[in-house]
């Protein structure tokens, strides 16, 4: 089942490894990433491998900035059975239109979830991985990962959308956790 959703992006055969999340508040996470210049073999790899460490962790959405790599990439699976990936190299958002408010969680704000407000729809151009340009309109759930995804691109958490006082209680549970695995490590 798993071969089957890779080989829809052409990663039959291709051994993937499981890639390290950074959790908030790590400042990798701050940084802002840079655009791809070509969608090469080496962007194909880290996809597969982003698409591996999504699948299993489990999540929806994830950013290359959230393992570490600072370009601009990010993939999805909203699906339910998780056979619909997409990718989205160099994302930009064109047009965001209306105001919509969801539940957001973040692979790496883990244990988390909470109500952002975001634009209800966005038109989005990018690149798929043979380099070819696309565009795309969403609403719904797909508009709110897209803008929370490219967020991280520009080393934006969900978190900052909350107010103070949460995202420091966030941060401070989070960094507590962290002391206790390098502790137990
Ligand atoms: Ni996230």
């Amino acid at each position: 089942m798993i071969k089957y959703q890779y080989s829809k992006l052409g990663f039959y055969g291709v051994v993937m490894a499981r890639l390290n999340i950074l959790h908030y508040p790590n400042s990798q996470l701050r940084k802002s990433a840079l655009p791809v210049e070509t969608v090469d073999d080496s962007v194909r790899t880290l996809v597969a491998d982003m698409f591996e460490t999504m699948y299993a962790a489990p999540g929806i959405g994830l950013a290359a900035t959230q393992v570490n790599v600072q370009k601009r990439i990010v993939i999805m699976d909203l699906s339910e059975h998780k056979n619909q990936p997409q990718v989205f190299v160099n994302p930009t958002i064109l047009e965001r239109e209306g105001e919509g408010e969801m539940e957001e969680g973040c692979l790496s704000v883990p244990g988390f979830s909470e109500t952002v407000r975001r634009a209800e729809r966005v038109r989005v151009s990018a690149l798929d991985l043979n380099g070819e340009p696309f565009e795309l309109e969403a609403h719904g759930l797909l508009a709110v990962c897209l803008q929370h995804e490219i967020d991280h691109l520009d080393g934006k958490l969900f978190v900052d959308y909350l107010s103070t006082l949460k995202r420091d209680r966030i941060r401070k549970k989070l960094e507590k956790q962290a002391r206790l695995e390098a502790r137990a490590a």
